[in-house]
């Protein structure tokens, strides 16, 4: 046998047969070999080793491979690990189900394109669609891994729009996927409700109001949503939402409000009231507590 290294650069088709030593050995397969179920994927366990044969190999097979003996203790050193490639004669490009992918953008979080390649020997660029221009990639904002594909540090919303990568090798030239980049105003912490009633104690058969708001950074997503005494007999309940742009200790803000209306009061809504203020970093909850005279 040989010893693998770091990828493997086999033709599609082809049978992969990988051996690791050790008593109670486990594997680690790219998710799409592991979930499809046509018997390409054979493991068998002997004494001091382990068999893991791919026959029929497809360009999807692509991916990490990895093992490591479960008897021993944990250790990077343990493991054994390689990347394979499936090289096929007529795609550079691994197939995918879709033909337009969407990436979102979010501003303190790295974006990845995939662009899986089938040839570790592709040259792999990256364009933009309107205009057509190719995107420069510097190695720092824009890293390019032929295993991982292009990851965008620091997202700037002017790259919002379509883009594809485009790979050569020889006299093949073959464009990926189109992968659809859409800014997502991402918030810096989760929202931070505060809740207001119009009175604490309410006489039976009037009117009242309970307020949850939210004080963030503007253009940023807030959903509301309520648990009260009376949800089940709603009739009588109606929230209403508004969003307004306010000046806050000389920073511009956005207040985020849901109003829940309670007409004519009865017994049943005496209670806690809770309102769930959500945004895309998590929720917290505000309660007050309503007393019905
Ligand atoms: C592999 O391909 C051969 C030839 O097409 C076929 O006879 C065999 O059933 C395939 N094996 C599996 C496990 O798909
Ligand atoms: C109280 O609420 C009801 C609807 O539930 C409405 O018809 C009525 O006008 C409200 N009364 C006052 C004083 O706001």
């Amino acid at each position: 046998f040989q010893k693998v290294g770091d990828f493997l650069s086999l033709w599609a088709g082809e049978t992969v047969e990988l051996h690791c030593w050790g008593n109670v050995v486990r594997w680690r397969v790219p998710v799409y070999l592991e979930e499809e179920d046509e018997g390409r994927l054979k493991i068998k366990h002997l004494s001091q080793h382990s068999q893991l044969l791919v026959v029929n190999s497809t360009s999807t097979d692509i991916g990490e491979y990895s093992c490591w003996d479960s008897a021993c203790a944990e250790g990077e050193d343990r493991q054994g690990n390689t990347f394979v490639f499936f090289t096929d004669r007529e795609q550079l490009y691994v197939p995918t189900k879709d033909y337009y992918e969407a990436v979102q953008l979010h501003t303190h979080q790295p974006a990845l394109l995939p662009c899986e390649v089938t040839n570790p020997l592709a040259q792999v660029t990256l364009h933009q669609e309107f205009p057509l221009e190719e995107v420069p990639v510097d190695g720092t904002a824009i890293f390019f891994n032929v295993k991982k594909g292009f990851t965008i540090h620091q997202p700037q919303a002017s790259l919002a729009g379509s883009l594809f990568c485009m790979a050569s090798l020889g006299h093949m030239r073959q464009i990926s996927t189109k992968y659809m980049l859409v800014n997502i105003n991402y918030p810096s912490s989760s929202p931070k409700p505060t809740i207001l009633a119009s009175a604490l104690s309410i006489q039976l058969g009037e009117n009242f109001s309970v307020t949850c708001t939210v004080l963030g950074e503007p253009e940023i997503a807030v959903d509301f949503s309520w648990e009260y005494p009376g949800q089940k007999a709603t009739s009588h309940v109606t929230a209403q939402e508004c969003l307004i742009v306010v000046h806050h200790e000389g920073q511009v803000q956005q207040k985020a409000e849901s109003i829940l209306h309670i007409g004519e009061t009865w017994v049943g809504d005496a209670g806690v009231y809770t309102s769930r203020a959500t945004n895309l970093q998590g929720t917290r909850t505000a309660t007050t507590h309503i007393l019905v005279i």
